[in-house]
């Protein structure tokens, strides 16, 4: 009796897992198409011993392209982080993988698109993906384009260079158009790094350090990093220079305002950018995009370098913004009359009547409100 209460345990243990095993292990397909890839055996082997996570992460999607990192890769995140990459808890090698899942089944066809692509992963959760998918992603990726996003860019050579958290050039992206039961599988020569809020983005950056040092100084980079959905247009050291230095010269009040005159309440990705397109600053100034063959003007100000962060992105430029419906070509801090200075209430008011207000948008609001009658008290 107990021999065959044993039996008939162990047969319906063996029937679930073979059952399980041939009509959902997305990780096995992944692997197998892996094999003939001798640059991806340590990528291999990852999928091989975390088959739980991978799985996890992927069974749920019918469409995804997988960015397997290189043997390369692997060395360079043991060299960095003197750990493999296996041996992360399952909670941090979920995170890192899911942003190495692409929502969509892509090719080097989609890669090739002259402006970039910015394309969501399954990395998702407000820690590294506080922001939503606009109407562009949504239309290109569906509604389960949601997840934080890469940037790819064709590059020079014919092949492809990719943006993640955190890193203004890009690294090398090969595509190898192998096909997976879900989609395809490409190869990065590093492990994308997750991205971060803007100010510690910008932190991170050394033509932005007079920027993020003269922000910690004030309370503006707390409504900057913890609002969904925002751009951050940020002028270099030497835009800075050429304007006077307002982070040394301008009083608070000020010097916040002209930050702010440098955010705008949207993730605007590059490839979503066009040309003459009218855009408004959460203090409510115009802001006008040139496109000139590769290169992105917001005003006059020229993009040096794009940066993805965790609630949307840093452009840099090469100057400090005037406000182009004031009519004034100045770029010198702009000072903090009445008009330009405006209380939080008008501020609120003029541009919940002229514009829809969304959730992320109005808390911008209210903190830069805030900031501006707390400046006041500073001096
Ligand atoms: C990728 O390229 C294919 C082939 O050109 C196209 O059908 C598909 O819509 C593209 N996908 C995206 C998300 O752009
Ligand atoms: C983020 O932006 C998108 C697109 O503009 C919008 O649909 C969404 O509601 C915004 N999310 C928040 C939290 O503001
Ligand atoms: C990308 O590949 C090129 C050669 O094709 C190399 O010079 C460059 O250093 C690589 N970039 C990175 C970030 O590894
Ligand atoms: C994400 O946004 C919310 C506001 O919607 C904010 O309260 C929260 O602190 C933000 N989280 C992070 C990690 O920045
Ligand atoms: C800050 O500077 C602006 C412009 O120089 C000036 O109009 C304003 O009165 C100053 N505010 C304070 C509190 O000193």
């Amino acid at each position: 009796m107990l021999l065959s209460i044993t039996a008939l345990y162990c047969l319906a243990g063996f029937s679930l897992t073979w059952i399980t095993s041939a009509s959902a292990d997305p990780a096995s397909d992944l692997s197998a198409a892996l094999a003939g890839h001798s640059s991806l055996t340590g990528f291999q082997q990852l999928v091989g011993l975390r088959a739980d996570v991978v799985n996890q992460l992927v069974s749920e999607s019918p469409s995804l392209s997988i960015l397997a990192p290189s043997n390369d890769a692997f060395s360079s995140y043991i060299a960095t982080t003197g750990k493999q990459l296996a041996d992360e808890p399952s909670d941090v090698l979920k995170d890192i993988l899911s942003y190495h899942i692409l929502a969509a089944s892509l090719t080097s066809t989609n890669f090739s698109a002259s402006k970039g692509l910015t394309i969501p992963t399954l990395l998702s959760g407000e820690l590294y993906n506080n922001r939503s998918a606009g109407t562009e992603l949504v239309q290109t990726f569906g509604a389960g384009a949601g997840g934080q996003v890469v940037f790819t860019l064709p590059d020079s050579t014919g092949g492809f260079t990719i943006q993640a958290g955190g890193d203004p050039t890009g690294i090398n992206l090969t595509a190898l158009n192998q096909e997976w039961s879900k989609g395809y599988v490409h190869m990065v020569n590093q492990v994308l790094s997750l991205p971060k809020s803007c100010t510690d983005t910008m932190e991170d950056q050394p033509v932005l350090s007079e920027l993020s040092e003269s922000l910690e100084h004030t309370t503006v980079y707390d409504a900057i990093d913890t609002t969904p959905n925002v751009t951050c247009l940020a002028p270099d050291n030497q835009a800075l220079a050429i304007a006077g230095d307002p982070q040394k010269t301008a009083n608070k009040t000020a010097f916040s305002w002209l930050i702010l005159s440098h955010v705008l309440p949207q993730a605007l990705y590059p490839d979503h950018l066009h040309d003459q397109m009218q855009l408004l600053s959460v203090e409510n100034t115009d802001i006008k995009v040139t496109l000139e063959g590769n290169n992105i003007f917001f005003n006059d100000a020229k993009v040096s370098a794009t940066v993805l962060t965790n609630n949307g992105i840093v452009y840099v430029l090469d100057k400090v913004l005037a406000d182009s419906s004031s009519g004034s070509s100045s770029t010198t801090a702009p000072s903090a009359t009445s008009t330009t200075a405006p209380s939080s209430t008008s501020t609120s008011h003029s541009i919940a009547n002229s514009r829809v207000a969304v959730d992320g948008y109005s808390l911008l609001l209210m903190m830069a409100g805030s900031l501006l009658a707390g400046g006041l008290n500073w001096t």
